[in-house]
């Protein structure tokens, strides 16, 4: 009997839920915040030291290695036909400050629990299965996001533009790489991208990061389409001054020009009609940060979203207006705005999302078809393999504030239940084992 809920056919087919749960919790323990909080950032120590812990586990599962230039891991299950494009899955364990511990975790550490369900069930795969635990996901480092997997999709211009970035420490990409065993040399950047056809279909498992399934009791979300992402650095730039002496009429206060901005994104991000634009201003740092002194300069990083691209875009157009009209009201310098990234939507391959459906109804296993609203390395395997998504329930976790619990990520709270783990590495592992079979 399955312990897991299980029934028919997938009775046998038992997911090692505590060991699944052991791997997070001991993998949420390389961090730079306290616990619960997770705090993981591109090639730092911790960082490193996760990545020794994937291998590690792909190594225990008999998978064959492989590192890139940039440290994408991919551990492989080769199959009897190795020469056919292979079946990728995979997702990413860097996690933004003060996260939690199951994004992008449930992806790499759950499919390589598919993998050992599958090396367990005596299953054979003729095309062979890759985990791939892709590098940078997350922004937090470089502004860059999904570093690994946009680069393994080709992008020239980011293989170019990764030889100059630099953190806001002033370390740039290429030592930061090296110092956590990357040593590369700028032309290797190009070897990251996947020659065509390597991948038949790519299938990611990851928490659905918002309410829906939660609210409906659906244990399986089947993603269809991911939202098309964009990201914005803006600066301003005022004369400063002591916070006595300069009298309001003399001031050109860059702090108040960001405050602004943040209010026009909120403004005409509302203004797009849609449930579905989304809007935030994440990141505003003021120069030189002393509390009696104007702010002499504003950095704001700025987050907008939207299923419908052109409506995005038109919010990002609108926002750009608004920065140079605050700038000329305040009189300060619009120093920069930077369009860093500008991404168009993914859809969902039809032949993954059938496998996906077939594999979920096999299993029992309620689903409801839905967009991601987050972005993930699958917007970028989308362009390089057929793509999609299997979402699990991302509960409100072990708190809940005020008096509507909304689903936590991005945030310590964030929580995942060991069932709902279990059953998205079942269907994750018998997807993957029809598409291997295909
Ligand atoms: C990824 O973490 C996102 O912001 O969607
Ligand atoms: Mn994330
Ligand atoms: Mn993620
Ligand atoms: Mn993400």
């Amino acid at each position: 009997p399955a312990s897991d809920g299980g029934e028919g056919p997938s009775t046998a087919f038992r997911v090692d839920s505590e060991g699944l749960q052991r791997q997070i919790d001991e993998l949420a323990s390389f961090s730079d915040s306290p616990a619960p909080s997770v705090t993981r950032v591109l090639y730092s120590d911790k960082d490193v030291q996760a990545r020794r812990y994937i291998k590690g586990i792909m190594n225990q599962l008999g998978l064959a290695v492989r590192e890139d230039a940039v440290g994408n891991i991919f551990g492989r299950w080769e199959g009897s036909e190795a020469v056919l494009g292979a079946v990728g899955t995979g997702s990413h364990v860097d996690a933004i400050p003060f996260s939690g511990k199951y994004d992008g975790v449930v992806g790499v550490l759950g499919a390589l629990e598919a993998i050992s369900l599958l090396k367990r069930s005596g299953f054979q795969p003729k095309r062979s299965l890759d985990v791939i635990m892709f590098t940078s996901e997350e922004p937090t480092r470089f502004g860059i996001s999904c570093l690994g997997s946009r680069l393994m999709a080709g992008i020239e211009e980011l293989a170019q533009s990764l030889r100059k970035v630099v953190d806001n420490q002033n370390v740039s990409f290429l030592d930061a790489a090296e110092s956590a065993g990357y040593k590369m040399h700028p032309e290797d950047l190009q070897s990251v991208f996947l020659k065509k056809d390597s991948y038949s279909a790519f299938i990611e498992l990851h928490i659905e990061q918002g309410p829906i399934l939660e609210k409906e009791g659906i244990p399986i979300g089947i993603v269809t389409a991911i939202a098309a992402p964009a990201s914005i650095t803006v600066e301003f730039e005022g004369n400063g001054g002591h916070a006595g002496a300069v009298l309001m009429p003399a001031r050109n206060d860059a702090g108040l020009a960001a405050a602004e901005l943040a209010l026009a994104v909120e403004k005409h991000v509302l203004e797009s009609g849609s449930i579905d634009t989304v809007g935030t201003v994440g990141i505003l740092q003021l120069h030189p940060g002393a509390i009696n002194s104007i702010p002499s300069k504003s950095h704001l990083e700025i987050d907008v979203r939207d299923i419908d691209e052109k409506r995005r875009n038109d919010v990002i157009e609108k926002i750009r207006r608004s920065a140079t009209e605050i700038s000329k009201n305040r009189g300060v310098v619009l120093s920069e705005f930077r369009i860093i990234n500008q991404d168009p939507p993914a859809l969902s391959d039809k032949s993954v999302v059938e496998a996906m459906e077939f594999a979920a109804k096999q299993l029992n296993l309620e689903y409801k078809k839905m967009i991601s609203r987050a972005y993930h390395d699958s917007l970028f395997m989308a362009r390089v393999s057929p793509m999609g998504m299997i979402f699990i329930p991302c509960y409100k976790g072990l708190y809940s504030i005020g008096p509507s619990p909304f689903s936590y990520s991005h945030k310590p709270e964030e929580y995942a239940s060991p069932e709902d783990m279990a059953n998205g590495v079942k269907v994750l592992a018998l997807t993957m084992a029809k598409l291997s079979l295909e």
